[in-house]
């Protein structure tokens, strides 16, 4: 794993993807704070000691992009003022694979992403995003809140990476501007937008359609001038990002549910614990708290997102037992592929 994580460095900073950031303790003056709370701008940045970079691609109203300025705040609050963290909302320090690797090196200081381009660096994190592995969102939540969800936070150390704490984005679902998804049959051949992830494509590839991986930020006018049919996602991304106007057939088949951590790199941790011992625990008792509010502020988006794209005019299906069976059938195979480890632990969250 280390290997493979210090080669993917290495490329980073060949194709000098260090260029689009400076140092963690810099201040951008693009950064943008909230408009209405004010949460990380209560703190002048000139009084701050450390001044801290968070990334994150969604936009500025987005749970996951408010629970990110309720982390500044506290993180302010707690560190008495000495730490600022700045919020980089919408992908204004790149694309979720770009900012993993500048996390490795400390050119981003903290960032949410989604399980799925993560596991490309540690691929035993996709254990956690397997098809149809969990009966719902509680058994996820006993899962990531147990020993498990721990187990992997703890996992990421030594990879440049320390797991924080874990967000929630729903389970996700497939569209596309063609047709009504009623059956597995009705997927054949649809050219499919994935998440940068092997195991995306392969459930994709399952289901007899086309994957086309690629970032989030272009699938919009990817769907628009049809180099794609369509995509995947929970609710509120289908909604916020406007693809319910390109795509408007949504099938119900939840396919996963790909939880998100909140990730510091361990470069930032260190200048952190330099600065004062007790800052890192502080840390993650803020990232804990803001996943917290997440996971609230996610309950209230998924409904108004659902709400919103159903009344401007999509077509939302709901399989038949026996076609939902079918589509797990096609994807049963991926489980095969595990390693005995990883079998392991499936059989451990079905146990949950
Ligand atoms: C969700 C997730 C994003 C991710 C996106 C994607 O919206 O919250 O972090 O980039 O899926 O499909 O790429």
């Amino acid at each position: 794993m280390k290997k493979v994580l210090s080669v993917l460095l290495a490329a980073a900073m060949t194709a000098g993807l260090l260029t689009a950031c400076g140092g963690a303790a810099s201040s951008t003056p693009a950064a943008s704070q909230p408009a209405a709370s004010g949460s990380g701008a209560a703190q002048p940045a000139g009084d701050a000691e450390l001044v801290l970079r968070y990334a994150e691609n969604q936009p500025q109203d987005y749970p996951t992009t408010e629970a990110a300025y309720k982390f500044a705040e506290l993180v302010n609050e707690k560190t008495n003022g000495r730490v600022k963290v700045e919020v980089y909302f919408g992908a204004q320090l790149g694309d979720e694979k770009t900012v993993i690797e500048q996390l490795q090196f400390g050119g981003i200081d903290f960032t949410r992403v989604s399980l799925s381009p993560l596991a490309e660096f540690n691929k035993s994190l996709n254990v956690l995003q397997m098809p149809y592995l969990y009966t719902d969102a509680d058994q996820m939540w006993r899962v990531l809140d147990g020993e498990i969800g721990d187990e992997f936070l703890a996992g990421m150390e030594g990879t440049g990476i320390t797991g924080l704490s874990w967000f929630d984005a729903g389970a996700r679902n497939f569209y596309n501007s063609q047709r009504e998804i009623k059956s597995l049959e009705d997927m054949k051949g649809l050219k499919i937008r994935v998440q940068e992830s092997e195991l995306m494509m392969d459930m994709v590839k399952a289901l007899g359609a086309q994957p086309t991986p690629m970032a989030y930020g272009e699938v919009y006018s990817s769907l628009q001038t049809g180099v794609i049919d369509g995509a995947e996602n929970n609710w509120p991304s289908y909604e916020s990002t406007s693809h319910y106007e390109v795509a408007k057939y949504f099938v119900l088949d939840g396919h996963t549910r790909v939880p998100e951590p909140q990730l510091v790199s361990d470069m930032t941790m260190k200048k952190l614990a330099d600065l004062d011992p007790t800052f890192p625990d502080i840390i993650r008792e803020c990232a804990k708290e803001s996943a917290k509010i997440e996971r609230e502020l996610w309950a209230a988006k998924e409904a108004e997102s659902e709400a919103k794209v159903r009344e401007g005019g999509s077509v939302i299906t709901e399989l038949s037992a026996e076609e939902m069976a079918k589509f797990q059938d096609a994807m049963a195979p991926l489980y095969d592929k595990l390693s005995d480890e990883d079998k392991a632990i499936v059989e451990k969250i079905k146990a949950a």
